[in-house]
């Protein structure tokens, strides 16, 4: 495995996979890597842990950092090349004067949450992209509303790639994994699992249509006080707006909370109406 703190030079030819990672890998990433492998000649992590995505009152500087251990986790699974260069690589002048704009869909969700953050998501993306030259880039579906936002950007701007897309891990007990479960204490660990419970309960509900699935989530988060939930929607997927009472079809419920000191996210699709039920993935081959 190779390690690079510059531009990478053009790969000779086949499919070139990507993985964009801000470190702190786990279970998750290794997923996303595994499934990479599989498809292409080459795979290609990049580590960089971007400051244009946190806001001012943001983890930025608590984030965790565990670089040796991600190199080794990506020689475990195979990596061609470590991409992990250094602010100064990525912005040489500093903030960029030109960003891409998240329009709309990312004011909402996350968006109202965290103002700016997915201007600042895609415009390191589009630069990753750039700068590895890949072909093919993996995205995680727990962070649905960044990647739907990076497939809305590649299709808008007319990006030569392909984004494909791979379901959640979970932990054991259904957590989502991320890398800011390492701020969890036991206990608030604990306080966290009522987000997924909340997503199976809902998704349990799904063949009786967005009302039921709704009421069943919100019963969940109800009876856990310390969760302190910013939203639970059940939205459509490519508009994230809320789903009316009589829609059938394919839709996101999703959540986000703060336990303890940490904001935690996490969704599931799924499809409404009669014989509905959980889904994996709205897509799993990518635009
Ligand atoms: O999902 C993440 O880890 C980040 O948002 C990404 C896509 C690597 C961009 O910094």
């Amino acid at each position: 495995m190779k390690a690079a703190r510059a531009a990478i030079e053009p790969a000779a030819g086949g499919e070139v996979a990507v993985v964009m990672t801000m470190g702190a890998l786990h279970e998750g990433h290794a997923t996303l890597i595994r499934t990479a492998r599989e498809r292409a000649e080459q795979v290609i992590v990049t580590i960089f842990l971007n400051p244009l995505q946190f806001g001012p009152k943001e983890d930025l500087s608590r984030y965790p950092r565990t670089f040796d251990a991600d190199l080794a986790l990506c020689r475990r699974q195979g990596v061609d090349l470590v991409f992990a260069p250094t602010p100064d690589v990525v912005y040489p002048d500093g903030d960029p004067g030109v960003r891409v704009s998240a329009g709309p869909l990312g004011d909402v969700l996350e968006g109202a949450s965290r103002p700016g953050h997915f201007d600042g998501v895609l415009t390191v993306v589009a630069k990753l992209m750039h700068l590895t030259g890949g072909t093919a880039f993996y995205f995680g579906q727990k962070d649905a509303q960044q990647l739907l936002l990076i497939r809305r950007m590649v299709r808008d701007l007319d990006f030569p790639v392909r984004v494909v897309s791979v379901p959640t891990v979970r932990e054991d007990d259904g957590l989502a994994m991320s890398s800011r479960n390492t701020y969890l204490s036991e206990a608030d660990r604990e306080v966290a699992l009522c987000l997924s419970r909340a997503l199976a309960a809902g998704a349990a509900a799904a063949a009786e249509g967005p009302s039921a699935v709704r009421r069943a989530a919100r019963a969940v988060l109800v009876a856990e006080p310390l969760a302190l939930v910013d939203y639970l929607v059940l939205v459509h997927p490519t508009t994230l707006k809320d789903v009316p009472e009589w829609y059938s079809g394919e839709a996101l419920l999703a959540v986000a909370a703060k336990v303890g000191t940490t904001r935690l996210i996490d969704n599931r699709p799924m499809l409404l109406g009669p014989g509905g039920g959980p889904l994996e993935v709205f897509d799993g081959t990518g635009a």
